[in-house]
């Protein structure tokens, strides 16, 4: 065997080359907001679930607290690469927004819109009129027509404000009891039964490019609660009071999706408004079991299935990023694990479910895969020859870690390699990265070679590469 200067060289050249670890990919996006789209994933290896909904014609979108995203830059990373739609989780309420009677704060609220705008979102507006986050001034209200003023008012600041700028409003939210009775909040009480129209209609007159919404909870199945809403809904239409658009927010109990969830959301859309999932969550008592951690995955996979089959659901949003900061843990203590992603940002089996679910590629590995092969003999003697390879990444997104195969002519023997590890399964041979050479950006290649031993077999003629188990163009 023969073992040239100038290939190792060449291979303690690249070596000199290598990038230092912490300059490896995954870590740079946290520092380039602006390039995340095209970054990977964080926890996974997905598309951005915003360009897998896109070509299914929808939206996944997040509830957004812009305070954690200036504190954390995973969660800002994955709030700008992963998400098509952004809700305000608070800072768009009744009391963020009109904390004093007429003195409206719009501080949060305009985080929230440049956030979007800054990174190609569109805004769910949530929520103008609701019993919880209401300011105690205006629950404080006892006279109809005061209160009425109150509450057209706040719709015609808020919404006026947003004007051709939200894609729907929550108009009201969380109106009905689980019997399908009005629930008895200050605004049902004080005003009666017409106080949702009057919303709708204020809020139709304040923008009217907005879709108006009515938004609720447990109403995710055929049950008492969400025929209360489909009858009213239903009457809305036929009466000519403005609603396009039905909100389920879908804050689910593992185990306890509903099977008649996409009939009831299909009977809604059958009313000619569009429907969407608006806070989704699936809540675990903790310590969460591998049991249910797998049905939290069938079940977040399944309600964003029942979504993708209905042309008039609009998309699935997610209340939050990572179960760290989810509100879970204070509406249900020893519940949490709700979320796709973890407390650290490794992510749950839910990801790859809802990643399934919406038809997502893989980067990098199979599907994203573009790449191209040389191999050329670089010396060739009596009983041995030196392969040069180069792998091109002649696709949009980085190649992080690679295997290339290729089959040896028979009775061959693989003798030594540089720049790459090196194994051999018969006459199959493998070479897969080394931490140098890990990373294949957009555009560039890396090299390996090795020495083969022919054992009386004088053909240099390799068969069938594949890298990370495909061919090259
Ligand atoms: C929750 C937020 O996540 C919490 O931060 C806040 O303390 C309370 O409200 N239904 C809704 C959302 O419509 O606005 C609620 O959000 C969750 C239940």
């Amino acid at each position: 065997m023969r073992k040239r200067t100038a290939l190792v060289a060449f291979a303690a050249t690249l070596t000199l080359l290598a990038p230092p670890a912490q300059a490896l990919p995954q870590e740079a996006p946290l520092a380039q907001a602006s390039l995340a789209a095209a970054a990977p994933g964080i926890g996974h290896d997905y598309e951005p679930l915003r360009d897998a909904a896109a070509r299914s014609g929808k939206t996944f979108g997040f509830a957004y607290a812009p305070h954690i995203a200036n504190s954390d830059a995973k969660y800002k990373a994955i709030a700008q690469r992963e998400f098509s739609m952004v809700t305000a989780e608070n800072n768009m309420k009744w009391d963020a927004t009109e904390p004093r009677r007429g003195q409206f704060t719009f501080n949060g609220a305009d985080e929230i819109m440049s956030f979007a705008a800054a990174n190609n979102q569109k805004v769910y507006g949530h929520a103008l009129v609701w019993h919880a986050q209401m300011p105690a001034w205006a629950k404080s209200i006892t006279n109809r027509d005061d209160m009425r003023k109150a509450m057209n008012d706040h719709i015609k600041g808020v919404a006026g404000r947003y004007k051709g700028k939200i894609e729907a409003w929550d108009v009201v939210n969380e109106a009905f009891e689980w019997d399908g009775s009005r629930r008895p909040s200050e605004l049902q009480k004080v005003m009666g039964n017409s106080w949702i129209e009057e919303a709708f209609r204020t809020a139709r007159a304040a923008d009217p490019n907005a879709k108006l919404c009515y938004n609720d909870y447990s109403t995710d199945g055929i049950n008492s609660k969400s025929t209360a809403v489909y009858n009213m809904v239903k009457d809305f239409k036929a009466r000519g009071v403005p609603i396009d658009c039905v909100g389920f927010q879908t804050h689910l109990i593992v185990g306890q999706l509903p099977a008649s969830n996409k009939q009831n959301l299909q009977r809604f859309a059958d009313l000619g408004v569009d429907v969407r999932i608006t806070e989704l969550d699936i809540r675990i008592q903790l310590p969460a079991s591998q049991q249910a951690l797998q049905t939290h995955a069938t079940e977040y996979g399944q309600v964003v299935k029942n979504c993708w089959e209905i042309s008039r659901c609009t998309g699935v949003t997610i209340w939050g990023i990572s179960d760290k900061y989810s509100w879970i843990p204070q509406v249900s203590p020893g519940w949490n694990a709700a979320l796709p992603w973890n407390d650290n940002y490794s992510t749950k089996p839910a990801l790859a479910s809802v990643a399934n679910a919406m038809g997502a590629k893989k980067n990098g590995s199979s599907t994203g895969l573009v790449c191209g092969i040389s191999a050329k003999v670089g010396a060739n003697w009596s009983t041995g020859y030196t392969t040069d390879i180069v792998i091109a990444n002649k696709g949009a997104t980085p190649i992080d870690g690679w295997t290339l195969q290729t089959t040896l002519p028979d009775g061959q023997k693989l003798a030594t390699g540089w720049s790459g590890q090196f194994t051999q399964n018969g006459q199959r041979l493998s070479v897969s990265n080394t931490s140098f050479n890990k990373t294949i950006k957009p555009g560039e290649s890396v090299s390996f070679n090795f020495n083969t031993t022919k054992n009386g077999n004088s053909s240099t003629a390799l068969r069938n590469f594949t890298v990370n188990g495909q061919q090259c163009a």
